[in-house]
């Protein structure tokens, strides 16, 4: 097995646990009082706001919905094989993130750290959305390598959820930050190097194997 080769196997696990491990994690909500999470640092009206929970909540299980439909739609054993399932799961993914990214634009004006994490989460929702749709439209007009470049950029964003929860013990328990000013970074450091990461998997997925 080539180097490339050995690189790519240990993408495609760490892409699967990651997925799997964060894409799950949402369930914790369901199971722990909200004063045990990110919610208890919320003012007391708003979380007595039905409608902002309503919004949290979809986001949440949604976005671990995301996480847990979009990781397999990159085996290519799986698209040859089983063409049908990823055309299911590939609309569960996109309606999924629909939803989620809509919901987590809204949180977004409500996020812990004020207006720099309000931008950083903001921004995050709106490329997660367009990339997301640019991936649908393009399969929808037939452009096989439009729709997975624009998946690949779909996906990256969604892993913004991985990498935040990566950052986030990172900056608390290594680096001894606050948590206000470390949040208010990882709203942003959550999702720009991710994009760059889909660039350079795009560019590498087109160059001929060596
Ligand atoms: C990629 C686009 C995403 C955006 C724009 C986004 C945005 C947000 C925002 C604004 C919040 C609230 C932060 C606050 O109030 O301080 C939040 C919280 C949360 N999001 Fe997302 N999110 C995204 C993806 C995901 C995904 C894919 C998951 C799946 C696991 C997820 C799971 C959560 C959870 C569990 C919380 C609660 C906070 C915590 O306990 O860590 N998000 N998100």
């Amino acid at each position: 097995m080539n180097l490339k080769k050995i690189q790519t196997k240990t993408g495609y696990i760490s892409m699967t646990v990651f997925a799997i491990f964060i894409g799950v994690y949402p369930i914790v909500f369901a199971n722990i009082p909200i004063g045990n999470t990110l919610l208890a640092s919320k003012p007391p009206d708003l979380i007595a706001n039905k409608l902002y929970l309503f919004t949290f909540y979809t986001h949440i299980f949604l976005g671990g919905l995301a996480l847990l439909t979009g990781f397999s739609q990159f085996y290519k054993k799986l698209r040859r094989k089983r063409l049908g399932l990823h055309k299911i799961l590939g609309k569960i993914y996109v309606i999924s993130v629909l939803l989620s990214g809509t919901a987590g634009l809204v949180i977004a004006f409500f996020a812990t750290g004020g207006i720099i994490t309000a931008l950083g989460f903001g921004g995050l929702a709106i490329l997660w959305l367009y990339t997301t749709a640019n991936a649908y439209l393009s399969i929808k007009q037939g452009k096989i390598e439009a729709h997975q470049r624009w998946m690949i950029r779909s996906y990256a964003l969604c892993f913004a959820a991985v990498s935040l929860r990566i950052y986030l013990p990172l900056f608390l328990g290594v680096f001894r930050m606050d948590f206000i000013p470390a949040y208010q970074i990882i709203a942003w450091l959550c999702w720009m190097p991710n994009i760059l990461v889909a660039e350079f998997l795009i560019v590498r997925r087109l160059k001929p194997a060596s």
